[in-house]
C-alpha cells in the first residue's frame, strides 16, 4: 500500500488553484442520468471518487468520455439497467445518488445497503422516506443486502416533505427524484450547503424548474423531461479550507486561488479569530499565517451555513500548535474523533469526551508513523506532519487521495516535502 512521508516543512508559500468541488461533481454527474440528451461537466476533478462514478454510470447505460482535460461529456441515451452495481456502490457511499434518477427516468432504482464507514453508520433513511411521499414502494431485502424503490403505476407524485435532519445527500436525491415527478414538491428543513445550489443550477438548465435551493425549503414543480446541458463545477471549499490551514499551521502566507470565499466564512472568521490574516477577494484569499502568535478558539460544526464538519479534522490538527486550550464539539457524524488517537502519537494533548474535544496548544509535535482513518483525518495528518519536527509516515493514504486532485503536488508547490512512496 502507497505512503506519505512528510518532512517537517515551511512557512509555506506560493499559489495555490482549487480544483472543483468532489461533493458538488458527484450529484451533477448522477443527474445526467435525467436526460437522454448529452450533458458536458467542466472542472470535474481527477480523482477516485469521479472514476467510481464513472464506471457506475457506465454500467447503468451512460456513455463517458473526457473531452478535454478536466471535462467530461456524459451521454445517457437509455437506461440500460436500474441496478447500481454492489462492487462498486459498497467502494462509495455516494453512489446512492444513482437512485433519485433512476426512480424519475426509469420508475425503479436497486442498490445494495451502503455500508457505515470510519466517521459513522451513514444511514439512508432520510433518502427512502423522501421517496416514499413521492409514491415509490421502498422494498428492503435485508438477507441479499439491497433496497429497491419502484414507482407507483403514474410515475411519482409531487408531496411535501420534511427532513428530521438536513441531510446534504438525502436533499440532493430528493431533489433528483422530483424533477419529472406529477406536480409540485417541496423539502422542508433542506440542506443548505453550496453544493446543493450547484446542482439545483445544474438542474435548472436541463429545463427543470427548481426555486429555494440554498435556503431550508426547496420547491421542486415536475416537469415533463429534462434537456442536456453545460456546466461547471463550483470550486471545492474544503480543499480551499485545507489550504488555508496548512498556511496557519506552517505559519507561512498562501494565496489561494479559483474559490469562492463566500462559501468559507465559518473557516474565515474561526481563522481571524486565531490572530490569522486574511484578505478576501473576489474569486480568491491570501491567508498570512507569518504575521504574529496564534491563539486558541473553540469549533461546534453544523450543517452549512454552520462550521463544515469536514474541515473539522485538519482545523483540530491546527489548534494543537496554537497559544492556549481549544474545545471542538462535533454535532454531523456520531464517531469523527478517529484523527485524536493519531494526532497524539504526535504527541497532540486532546482529551475527549462523546462528541467533545478539549485540545491542547503548544502541543511540539514529533513525527512518527500515522494512519489515515479517512479522507479528511488524512488531511489533518498530514497538516500535522508539515509542522512537526523530523519525519511522518502515513499509511491508508487512498483515502485522501479519492478526495484530493494532485495533493502533493500543490503542497509541494508551495515548498512542502511530501513524497509518495508504495510499499
Ligand atoms: C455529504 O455526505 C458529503 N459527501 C460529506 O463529505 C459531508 O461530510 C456531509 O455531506 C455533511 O456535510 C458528499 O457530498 C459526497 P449527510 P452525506 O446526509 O450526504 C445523517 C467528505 O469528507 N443521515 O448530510 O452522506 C448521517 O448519518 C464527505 O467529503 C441520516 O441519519 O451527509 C450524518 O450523521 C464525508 N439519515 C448526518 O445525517 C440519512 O438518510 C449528515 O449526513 C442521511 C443522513
Amino acid at each position: 500500500m502507497a505512503k506519505y512521508i512528510v518532512e517537517q516543512s515551511g512557512p509555506l508559500r506560493g499559489e495555490v488553484q482549487i480544483s472543483g468541488a468532489k461533493n458538488a461533481v458527484l450529484p451533477l454527474m448522477a443527474a445526467a442520468l435525467l436526460s437522454e440528451e448529452e450533458c458536458v461537466i467542466r472542472d470535474v476533478p481527477d480523482l477516485r471518487d469521479v472514476s467510481l462514478m464513472r464506471e457506475i454510470l457506465s454500467s447503468l447505460g451512460s456513455q463517458i468520455e473526457e473531452i478535454d482535460e478536466n471535462v467530461l461529456s456524459i451521454h445517457t441515451r437509455d437506461i440500460l439497467s436500474t441496478e447500481a452495481d454492489f462492487e462498486l456502490v459498497n467502494k462509495m457511499r455516494a453512489s446512492i445518488l444513482v437512485m433519485g434518477p433512476l426512480l424519475a427516468r426509469k420508475g425503479r432504482a436497486v442498490i445494495p445497503m451502503p455500508g457505515g464507514c470510519a466517521i459513522g453508520a451513514r444511514p439512508i433513511d432520510l433518502h427512502l422516506k423522501g421517496f416514499e411521499a413521492l409514491g415509490a414502494q421502498i422494498v428492503k431485502n435485508d438477507e441479499a443486502g439491497f433496497v429497491e424503490a419502484v414507482a407507483g403505476p403514474q410515475g411519482l407524485i409531487g408531496e411535501t416533505i420534511y427532513l428530521d435532519f438536513p441531510s446534504v445527500g438525502a436533499t440532493e436525491n430528493i431533489m433528483m427524484a422530483a424533477v419529472l415527478a406529477d406536480g409540485t414538491t417541496y423539502i422542508e428543513n433542506a440542506a443548505e450547503e453550496p453544493e446543493i445550489v450547484d446542482l439545483a443550477n445544474f438542474l435548472n438548465k436541463m429545463g427543470a424548474k427548481i426555486k429555494g435551493a440554498g435556503t431550508d425549503t426547496i420547491k421542486i414543480e415536475g416537469v415533463e423531461g429534462l434537456g442536456g446541458a453545460k456546466h461547471t463545477v463550483i470550486p471545492d471549499r474544503i480543499e480551499a479550507a485545507t489550504f488555508m490551514l496548512a498556511a496557519a499551521i506552517t505559519r507561512g502566507a498562501v494565496h489561494i486561488c479559483n474559490a469562492v470565499p463566500d462559501h468559507l466564512k465559518p473557516v474565515i472568521a474561526k481563522l481571524r479569530e486565531c490572530g490569522v490574516r486574511i484578505e478576501v477577494g473576489d474569486d480568491d484569499l491570501i491567508v498570512r499565517g507569518d504575521l504574529g502568535p496564534q491563539y486558541a478558539t473553540d469549533i461546534k460544526t453544523l450543517p452549512y451555513p454552520g462550521f463544515p464538519t469536514d474541515i473539522q479534522s485538519p482545523f483540530m490538527a491546527y489548534l494543537t500548535t496554537v497559544e492556549g486550550s481549544s474545545t471542538v464539539i462535533e454535532t454531523v457524524f456520531e464517531n469523527r474523533f478517529m484523527h485524536v488517537a493519531q494526532l497524539g502519537k504526535m504527541g497532540a494533548i486532546i482529551e475527549t469526551a462523546g462528541n467533545k474535544a478539549n485540545v491542547r496548544g503548544n502541543a511540539k509535535l514529533r513525527g512518527c508513523h500515522v494512519m489515515a482513518t479517512d479522507l479528511r483525518a488524512g488531511a489533518a495528518l498530514v497538516l500535522a506532519g508539515l509542522a512537526a519536527e523530523g519525519t511522518t509516515e502515513i499509511s491508508e493514504i487512498y483515502h485522501i487521495e479519492r478526495g484530493y486532485e494532485k495533493f502533493i503536488e500543490k503542497f509541494n508547490s508551495l515548498g512542502a516535502h511530501i513524497t509518495r512512496v508504495d510499499d
